[in-house]
């Protein structure tokens, strides 16, 4: 991001600062195609996954997800920030840094927005509390809620939770109170409707303040009473004061604690009533990471106040990826990581209401990430079943081959040989025979499984969409000529990348995809999925032709029969002849359409 610079200067210092020698003089790079590969500086590993791509001049790390451009590069890598990244490139550049005061004057009104910004939020946080108890009608929904969910009077109060009971009332009370229109929407709790309007962005929810290590109140997660198609929690946008990757829910009274007795862990969580229901209960040192894959900046929050971590995620998490690889991140800055086992399908909130023991003896059977790897994969087969047996044991030959030292491999094939019953040898063996395979298939191997766990995923649509995008943005030859407004993405992310594609097809320019790193935010997981695709041929060749247009096809043919499904509806309800008539004929051109995608190939 530009962040008050003139966009020319910005483009001029990245033109006079090439990636590849910026990195290259702070970590030896090995160049193999258009690709310079290195370890990543930013987490610990003994293989490469670090990409330097220098004709599109971004990196990526496929081991920690990191990337940026490089600017961003200089900002992580040297103990500095966005301007001193700026006043080092500069140097180097023989550049002036434009004459803006940036340093003294932008310093005292950044810091007097952000002030406003706090004072906004407290506000808020005070209004929404002031709610759940003022004898509101409409506020005995989100008090019964609360006592549904068992939480107690003294427990509300200390998590300042609150009701947001409509619209226009918070924006109205801190209109009220002097704030102008422009401040209220920066600090993220309002938001501006179609017509000019100012609307409480958490409107009808019952509120959970997000608070900082500082007592303030940086953001809110707001939680709808009733199950219904929105997303079920709602946070506020990233703003001046939230920087997500920053916050822990919860920090403000681990650090209280802290005060009162050394913490000998934290348990990590993922959500806002995990955090508050084992609170209650007695358990604490508890933060969430409020549903994302952790952050390097996290981990280190984590750090000041312990340096074991216990985490307690919903029952099924192993096999998401990018779980797994917040997990790394923690280990990566030397934090002892427990992994702790949870009865399928439940989370610690649902665990500690059949009573503080319960959850305590989840606590007790903790375990080391590897070995919670293997776990999982035990529950999820059945060893009695021959077939299954044997693709636990690949699979969990897979996990040994990754451990970190030579007597962990020997143990756990220890512990595979217990449980299977196949003898010790056979796993050396078979863990031995892999290894060899897996590196001469290098790199065709990783591609089809990227590509089949892109095809297999639960998030199925929203995988293809971004294989589609990253086509796209990669210049694909097979996608040149297909029209992304055929689509509609439904992820912000995806939404902003396909619109930067559009924009640029659009001017008949080049798509640059290191131009990402100007509108969005580099840590966006979104995108980081997206540019994971840019590398080895997943994106070229005829398996990635064919699953382009099987990807097209399928979302595509989920269009046309949720459309068809909802002319139905209307066509059933209908009583006006001439509207039937009418949506009939719609209706006919869709089964058309269906046929179409059924056929094409
Ligand atoms: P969960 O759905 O597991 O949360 O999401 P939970 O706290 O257990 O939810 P309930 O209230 O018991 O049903 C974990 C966390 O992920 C984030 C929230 O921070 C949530 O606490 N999340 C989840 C969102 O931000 N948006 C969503 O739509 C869902
Ligand atoms: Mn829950």
């Amino acid at each position: 991001m530009s962040k008050g610079f003139d966009p020319r200067f910005m483009q001029e210092l990245k033109q006079r600062n090439d990636i590849v020698d910026v990195i290259g003089s702070y970590i030896p790079l090995d160049r193999k195609g258009n690709t310079h590969w290195a370890c990543c500086p930013f987490h610990h590993e003994r293989t490469p996954s670090f990409a330097v791509n220098q004709s599109e001049q971004f990196y990526h790390c496929f081991g920690c997800g990191v990337s940026g451009d490089v600017v961003g590069f200089v900002r992580e890598i040297e103990p500095t920030d966005f301007m001193g990244a700026i006043r080092i490139l500069a140097g180097r550049a023989k550049m002036q840094v434009p004459e803006t005061n940036f340093d003294t004057e932008h310093a005292i009104e950044m810091k007097k927005k952000r002030d406003k910004m706090a004072s906004i939020m407290l506000d808020s946080a005070k209004f929404y509390l002031s709610n759940l108890y003022s004898g509101d009608s409409r506020a005995e929904a989100h008090l019964q809620y609360i006592s549904n969910r068992k939480l107690s009077p003294t427990t509300v109060k200390k998590f300042g939770l609150g009701a947001s009971l409509d619209f226009y009332s918070l924006p109205e009370y801190l209109a009220g109170k002097g704030y102008s229109k422009q401040d209220l929407i920066d600090s993220g709790a309002v938001s501006e409707g179609k017509n000019g309007r100012l609307v409480d962005f958490e409107a009808g929810r019952l509120i959970f303040p997000i608070i900082n290590a500082f007592d303030e109140v940086v953001a809110f997660g707001g939680r709808l009473l009733e199950k219904s198609d929105f997303a079920k929690y709602k946070n506020t946008r990233e703003t001046l004061l939230f920087n997500k990757r920053k916050t822990l829910y919860n920090i403000n009274l681990l650090k209280k604690l802290k005060r009162k007795r050394p913490i000998s862990e934290v348990i990590m969580v993922e959500g806002y009533m995990d955090t508050i229901s084992l609170y209650q209960a007695g358990f604490e040192n508890v933060v969430a990471s409020m549903g994302t894959s952790l952050t390097v900046e996290q981990a280190r929050l984590i750090k000041r106040y312990s340096s074991n971590v216990y985490i307690s995620y919903d029952g099924d998490f192993a096999g998401q990826n990018a779980d797994l690889r917040g997990l790394e991140i923690l280990k990566d800055e030397d934090l002892h990581v427990r992994v702790v086992p949870m009865p399928d399908g439940l989370d610690p909130d649902d665990v500690v209401k059949q009573g503080k023991e319960a959850y305590q003896k989840c606590l007790d059977e903790a375990m080391p990430l590897v070995d919670y790897k293997i776990h999982a994969l035990e529950r999820k087969y059945t060893l009695s079943d021959t077939a299954q047996k044997r693709r636990f044991v690949a699979e969990a030959l897979e996990v040994v081959a990754k451990a970190e030292s030579e007597s962990v491999k020997e143990e756990l094939l220890k512990k595979l040989r217990d449980k299977t019953g196949i003898s010790y040898h056979a796993l050396e063996r078979d863990l031995l025979n892999g290894n060899k395979e897996r590196i001469s298939q290098e790199p065709s191997t990783q591609v089809q499984a990227k590509i089949a766990e892109t095809a297999s995923g639960t998030d199925k649509r929203k995988k293809a969409m971004r294989f589609i995008l990253a086509s796209k943005l990669f210049s694909a030859p097979y996608a040149k000529s297909f029209d992304l407004t055929s689509i509609v993405f439904t992820d912000e992310t995806q939404n902003i990348v396909a619109k930067y594609v559009l924009e640029r097809e659009n001017a008949n320019e080049r798509i640059r995809p290191s131009e990402l790193f100007e509108i969005l935010d580099e840590s966006s997981q979104e995108l980081n999925e997206i540019l994971d695709l840019s590398y080895g041929d997943k994106l070229t060749g005829e398996v990635a032709e064919r699953f382009f247009f099987d990807s097209v096809r399928s979302i595509q043919s989920e269009d046309v029969e949720k459309e068809i499904q909802k002319l139905n509806g209307q066509y059933s309800k209908e009583t006006d002849e001439e509207k039937r008539k009418e949506i009939a004929k719609k209706l006919a051109e869709l089964m058309k359409r269906r046929i179409q995608l059924k056929t094409k190939k």
